[in-house]
């Protein structure tokens, strides 16, 4: 059973502390430690990004989101999946590091497939090219997953499909951010896919401290800003093309 609702500065302290959890077995463990508590605790931190990255998904979608597969990374609990059934995806797929997250999103009874799989030193279950759509959400920062993950979600997306990954702004998070971007770019560079919309919001969710609005134009209670990045895979160049 969970626990009751905590206020504000408890979940601030919370999410504070794991913010500077840098090593992702330690980072997993914390998730295992928080998922009774997760989509309370996150309420109280008025957490948008499921919403606002399936929105932006769903806005740029080409076809039918009931005839897509979609792939939800390290989805913790299952509130994307919450979102993305609003919208009428119905066909999900998720994988996640943590045991007891996992068990929860098994729960809410969403997802038709649901793996442990800590990404990065593990690869997706998946093969090459399965997915019309893979989400990432608040789950691109220090001690999750990589920035050199992001090839393999690219490896099982279909060419023409779609990638929205979230990070968030706060200062922080800005070294990793900046990483983040520099592989994104890389890729698109590679040819391997093509930004569609990169949209940054104000309000993500609630700062965990004052150093962490540092820059931010939100007034009191603060709010520190994310960014959502939504990418188009590439169809494979023609084997003339690429010179065989
Ligand atoms: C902030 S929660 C986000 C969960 C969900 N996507 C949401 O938006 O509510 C981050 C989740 O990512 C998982 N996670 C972090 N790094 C991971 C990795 N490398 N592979 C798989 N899961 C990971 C954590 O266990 C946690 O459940």
């Amino acid at each position: 059973m969970a626990t009751p609702k905590r206020s504000l500065s408890q979940v601030q302290a919370r999410i504070g502390a794991s913010h500077g959890i840098t090593d992702l077995s330690q980072k997993i463990h914390f998730y295992d430690g928080w998922a009774s508590d997760y989509d309370q605790d996150v309420a109280v931190l008025d957490y948008r990004a499921p919403r606002l990255a399936v929105d932006c998904l769903a806005s740029a979608f080409p076809s039918s989101p009931q005839e897509a597969l979609l792939l939800d990374v390290a989805c913790g609990t299952g509130l994307v999946a919450v979102e993305l059934q609003k919208r009428g995806f119905c066909n999900l797929h998720g994988i996640e590091g943590s045991k007891s997250m996992l068990e929860l999103a098994k729960r809410r009874g969403l997802y038709q497939q649901l793996s442990l799989c800590v990404l990065g030193p593990e690869p997706l279950p998946a093969p090459a090219d399965h997915y019309d759509a893979v989400m990432v959400v608040g789950a691109l920062s220090d001690g999750q997953v990589p920035c050199n993950a992001v090839s393999e979600l690219l490896r099982v997306t279909k060419p023409g499909g779609l990638l929205c990954l979230t990070t968030r702004s706060n200062p922080s998070n800005l070294p990793y951010k900046e990483a983040l971007e520099a592989e994104l770019t890389r890729l698109e560079q590679a040819g391997e896919w093509k930004r569609v919309q990169v949209h940054t919001v104000d309000q993500w969710e609630l700062a965990t401290s004052e150093q962490e609005t540092a820059g931010s134009s939100s007034s009191s209670p603060a709010f520190i800003s994310g960014v959502i990045y939504l990418y188009c895979k590439q169809e494979a160049p023609p084997a003339k093309a690429r010179g065989n």
